[in-house]
């Protein structure tokens, strides 16, 4: 029987004491970011307090502590995504969208040649889009977009056709705006048929509803570790060990080097290629205890409940609002998250979140750095609430409460 408990998750969670506006925290943007148990807080606290020192420098104590540290988040990081050749295949960078850039100036620039094409899709944050038009404007390669339906999934209708030309299908686990799960798997293996590679943005889906990268079949994996109950400044990059051998350096300076000398340099072997100057060691650390919490509390758990409350948010938010709110995402649970956009009749989306914050409720307003989503929708930005293993059906009591106020309040 599971011993997961949202309730202990909360009461792990500090800043769960904060009161806002004199109501109670309801943190509903864990899509933006999730906030960290105690655990986490404290590991890197700890090594701060005991253990900080440079890592793969020093011979001392505390040196080696801090690398084995920092190594040891990089093998927990290979357990949790089920990476094949393990701890050599994560390279921590600065975020998600860090490790987009890596992918494109990297791979992208050693692989790719004009007329080449990156498929991304319509749903993509612009870490995922951004750094592809980068590499277009140098190399002359053409970025393609995959449709969205008009009921918020991938447009799979052609995809065979689509994948023509191909060489790296670029595409989201979960959407950061619509909640929709995409098919993985059928898109690594009708990708692979292609001979193209294919990446996955698992920033939303890591800690939501898991990333098994063997399982899936896929080359290539960028997330963030402020999203998966981690600190924020450290990102994760994965990619298979032979295509990471081969890829080229991203970055220059210390602790990527095998040798300088006065014509030149020879670049390490394994994740420290890319990995210049002091890494985000705390962070790594942090990361670490992120994923001991989130094993602990068996991710299988987190998924189902937080199914649950997206169901239950779902329905009660068409039978309170119907016609007044819309929902910018399927609304049903099948292959979908627990990011829930909110497009209120007549109200802005930031005037929605302002009179939110009054109820001490936290979403996010915008258009999510998703603009060719938005504009696919006809949409200027939306109201998202999200949902982490710490949410409560009683959170979605006061969205709606809070809700009904704004559109008292605006209509
Ligand atoms: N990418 C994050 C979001 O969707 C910041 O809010």
């Amino acid at each position: 029987m599971s011993t997961f408990s949202a309730k202990r998750v909360r009461a792990d969670t500090p800043e769960f004491l904060r009161v806002i506006n004199d109501h109670p925290l309801t943190y509903l943007d864990s899509a933006a970011s999730s906030l960290p148990p105690r655990s986490v807080i404290e590991a890197m606290s700890r090594y701060y307090e005991l253990r900080h020192a440079n890592v793969h420098r020093g011979v001392y104590q505390t040196a080696n502590e801090a690398t084995d540290a920092y190594e040891g988040a990089r093998a927990a990081v290979a357990r949790f995504i089920n990476a094949p050749g393990g701890a050599e295949e994560i390279v921590f960078t600065k975020n998600a969208t860090e490790s987009f850039n890596l992918l494109a100036k990297s791979w992208g620039m050693a692989n790719l040649r004009a007329g080449d094409v990156v498929l991304v899709s319509e749903m993509e944050h612009h870490a995922n889009i951004v750094p592809w038009f980068q590499l277009r404007d140098v190399t002359g390669v053409e970025v393609r977009f995959l449709k969205v339906t008009d009921d918020f999934r991938l447009d799979l209708s052609t995809l065979d056709d689509d994948l023509r030309g191909v060489k790296l299908l670029s595409v989201t686990a979960m959407s950061n705006v619509l909640g929709t799960i995409n098919p993985l798997r059928e898109l690594a293996d009708a990708a692979h048929r292609r001979g193209a590679l294919i990446a996955v943005d698992a920033a939303q889906s890591v800690a939501h509803a898991g990333l098994d990268v063997a399982s899936l079949d896929v080359d290539f994996a960028a997330f963030s570790a402020h999203k998966m109950l981690g600190p924020t400044g450290l990102g994760v990059f994965w990619a298979r060990e032979k295509l990471l051998e081969a890829m080229p350096p991203f970055l220059g300076g210390g602790g990527m080097i095998a040798d300088v000398r006065t014509d030149g340099y020879l670049p390490a072997r394994g994740p420290a290629k890319f990995e210049a100057g002091t890494p985000p060691i705390a962070e790594a650390v942090g990361l670490s205890a992120a994923v001991r919490y989130l094993e602990y509390l068996g991710l299988e758990h987190v998924v189902a409940h937080e199914k649950m409350l997206t169901a239950d948010a779902l329905a009660r938010l068409e039978s309170n609002f119907s016609g007044r709110v819309r929902i910018i995402g399927p609304t049903t649970t099948d292959a979908r998250g627990g990011v829930i956009s909110l497009d209120v009749e007549g109200v802005h989306a930031h005037d929605v979140a302002q009179v939110l914050d009054e109820f001490g409720v936290c979403v996010r307003p915008g258009h999510h750095c998703a603009k060719p989503l938005m504009r696919r929708f006809g949409l200027v930005a939306t109201a998202r609430a999200s949902f982490g293993p710490y949410s409560l059906t009683a959170d979605t009591d006061v969205l709606i409460e809070a809700l009904d106020h704004a559109i008292k309040l605006f209509g």
